[in-house]
């Protein structure tokens, strides 16, 4: 059996019988206004972040949600799209279509706004999306692309990059790893279902999604997410996984290469009034930008008497006050 079907069967097992527990870091749940979430729905939330950004979700954007889970996040996403087929939630376990499915059916007694009908389930998989080119507005995955292999995840990035319409965004939460995961426990199959040992680092991670042709990525959340604790995974020391939520642009990569922001923020503080590089950062002296961490590094090699540039925040939503 591949992986792959490891992780299907331990899909079917924890769609019978829930796993508390199971990825998500101890958090509150996201609360909107008018949104209430059925027990069971948050009990199988097996997401190790959150893929829904409300201040984005503005003109009932189309969604597609790519491995649907108990249906938390694709009731959370339809709270913003509020049609029929505004979200279309996939999932290859029949176990968990109908989970997901019956999931609904409970929010819709106690959420006035939703119908079921606003999240239509499909059975399909990453690799292979039941949806035309350039079709949605979102895709969105949580806790799945970690568990594949490094060219299976090139598939699925490349699967999510065509059906996304031209400015789409992929919207991510995935563990991490703050060194390689030793091959030991990346061969663990059950582990890797687990969300325990596919996860790649933050540079690896980020680098497949520019090479599968996104141009923009913004970091929306970095934490810690599980210790791999020496003795018990057989570690000569232990190892940090973390949460990452990302989202990726499907904007065309600038010829000197993809921007990552991270939080940063360049400030000038030369003699003049203001700075302008020439390639579209104008930094009033005093004042911090926002800038990728491409453009931060080219200021500070250029100006390095000149230019502060602060630490990544790993929060990144477009940022500025004014
Ligand atoms: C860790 S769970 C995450 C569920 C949900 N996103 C959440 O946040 O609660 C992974 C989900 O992906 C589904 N899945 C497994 N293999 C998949 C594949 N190849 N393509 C799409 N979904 C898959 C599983 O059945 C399960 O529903």
């Amino acid at each position: 059996m591949g992986y792959l079907e490891t992780a299907a069967q331990f899909y079917t097992e924890v769609a019978k019988t829930p796993e508390v527990g199971l990825c998500c870091v101890q958090s509150t749940p996201l609360q909107l206004p008018g949104l209430h979430v059925p027990e069971i729905m948050q009990e199988m939330n097996y997401g190790c972040g959150s893929t829904v950004h409300p201040t984005e979700l503005g003109n009932e954007p189309t969604v597609l949600y790519v491995g649907v889970g108990g249906g938390l996040e694709a009731l959370q996403f339809a709270y913003f799209s509020r049609r029929v087929a505004g979200v279309i939630a996939i999932d290859p376990v029949p176990e968990m279509r109908s989970a997901a499915a019956h999931n609904l059916k409970l929010a819709a007694e106690s959420n006035a706004w939703f119908e079921p009908s606003f999240v239509e389930i499909r059975s399909g998989d990453a690799f292979n999306l039941p949806v035309p080119d350039a079709s949605v507005d979102v895709v969105a995955q949580n806790c799945l692309f970690n568990i594949f292999e490094p060219a299976d995840l090139d598939r699925a990035l490349a699967e999510a990059y065509r059906v996304l319409k031209p400015g789409g965004r992929l919207q991510m939460s995935d563990p991490i790893a703050t060194r390689q995961i030793p091959l030991h426990l990346q061969q663990d199959e059950r582990l890797r279902a687990m969300c325990l040992s596919g996860a790649m680092t933050y540079e690896e991670y980020t680098q497949r999604m520019i090479a599968n042709g996104f141009g923009q990525i913004e970091i929306r959340a970095r934490r810690p997410y599980r210790l791999l604790d020496a003795p018990s995974y057989r570690l000569d020391a232990h190892l940090l996984l973390e949460s990452l939520d990302s989202v990726a642009f499907k904007v065309p990569i600038p010829d000197d290469g993809a921007c990552i922001f991270t939080g940063k923020t360049a400030i000038y503080a030369g003699k003049e009034s203001v700075f302008d590089d020439r390639a579209g950062h104008i930094l009033p002296r005093g004042l911090p930008a926002a800038v990728c961490d491409k453009t931060a590094a080219k200021l500070l090699a250029l100006l390095p008497d000149e230019c502060i540039v602060t630490p990544s925040t790993w929060h990144y939503q477009g940022d500025g006050c004014c």
